[in-house]
């Protein structure tokens, strides 16, 4: 059975104007120790998806459907239980490490006060913990260091205490939001380094919202593409950067800076995603799409199998494999 199995979750925005269908239609299984990346644009769905499963979206939101996690659906669980397992077997690493930073806090303050309350052990040994997590998230000094308020570190600094506080209770699946999006690229290549490594050591599975598929290539197993809250193509990642075969997954590869390239020009996907609160009619991507045909303005088309572990909402797949959509 997998850890985590998602089936058609859906999130709901009502705003003064309109209703926001920011998810529609998820669908995954993450087994042990496996890694799912989400990509997308900006205001794809990506963030919510998760959000939906820890019982944290706003309050004009509302989540259906199924997140099963050892037996129990996430979706409409009570906050009792919802506090029992998140932040404890469930973990989360937001975007932005200062707003979830307590700025009045020491690190020892918040690194040990979650071990007191989650795992009821002594100050002492949740110190040594914290401690001992600091230095497997490769912080130098850091005995003294655990002794500092977020400010006096530097981003990638304050990165990796987020990582090492959401892994402090040694979560059965991290959750982790564009954990890179903010830091330089050398630290960026640190940070996912990390992530790998603690995978290995922990055997935690993770599920990586980024909107960048050279983080994926380097830590996924899995990935959903999503664009306009619904899933565009998903598959294992060896296949998508193999065979990628809906124009959106094409689009953002050729969005990739190209090691083998030098020189070459980055091609983004003209135009903008859809405002959300009054999408297209048809499939969201179509009118991007150098693809598209009359009927992607009109049916928005389902997801379907089209191999094992692959699916695929579109009706005009480009099967060609060329050297220009083949990047790793
Ligand atoms: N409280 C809210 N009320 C109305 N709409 C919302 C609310 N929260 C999010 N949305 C909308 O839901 C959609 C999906 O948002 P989400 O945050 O999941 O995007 P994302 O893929 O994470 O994007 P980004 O890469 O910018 O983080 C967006 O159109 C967003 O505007
Ligand atoms: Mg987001």
């Amino acid at each position: 059975m997998p850890l985590l199995e998602v089936n058609d979750l859906q999130v709901e925005f009502r705003t003064h104007d309109a209703t926001v269908r920011a998810v529609n239609g998820v669908n995954f299984s993450l087994e042990e120790g496996e890694t799912l990346g989400i990509v997308g644009e900006s205001g794809s769905g990506k963030s919510q998806s998760v959000l939906a499963m820890l019982g944290l979206i706003a309050s004009n939101g509302r989540a259906r459907g199924q997140a099963m996690y050892r037996g129990e659906n996430l979706i409409g669980m009570s906050d009792r239980a919802m506090n029992r397992i998140r932040g404890n077997r469930l973990s989360m690493i937001f975007q932005d490490p200062m707003s979830s930073l307590n700025p009045y806090l020491t690190i020892e303050r918040q690194m040990t006060e979650v071990l007191e309350l989650r795992k009821n052990v002594t100050r002492r040994e949740a110190k040594k913990r914290a401690i001992a997590m600091l230095e497997a998230v490769r912080i130098p000094e850091a005995a003294h260091r655990i002794g500092q308020y977020p400010h006096e570190l530097s981003g990638g600094m304050r990165q990796r205490v987020m990582i090492a506080m959401a892994l402090l209770c040694e979560p059965e699946v991290l959750f982790a939001d564009e954990p890179t999006t903010a830091l330089d690229v050398t630290v960026q290549a640190q940070i996912l380094q990390l992530l790998r490594n603690l995978q290995h050591d922990f055997g935690t599975s993770i599920v990586l919202i980024t909107h960048d598929l050279g983080v994926v290539a380097g830590l996924c197993e899995k990935v959903m593409v999503m664009y306009g809250g619904r899933v565009m193509e998903q598959c294992d990642a060896a296949t998508l950067f193999a065979k990628p075969s809906h124009p959106y997954t094409i689009g953002l590869l050729r969005a990739l800076p190209r090691l083998d390239h030098e020189g070459g020009e980055l091609t983004g996907i003209p135009g903008n995603p859809p405002n959300m609160a009054h999408p297209p009619a048809g499939c969201p991507f179509h009118e991007r799409c150098a693809d598209a045909g009359d009927e992607c303005a009109v049916d928005a088309p389902a997801l379907k199998a089209v191999g094992p572990g692959w699916l695929r909402a579109c009706h005009r797949p480009v099967h060609q494999v060329t050297k220009e959509t083949s990047h790793v």
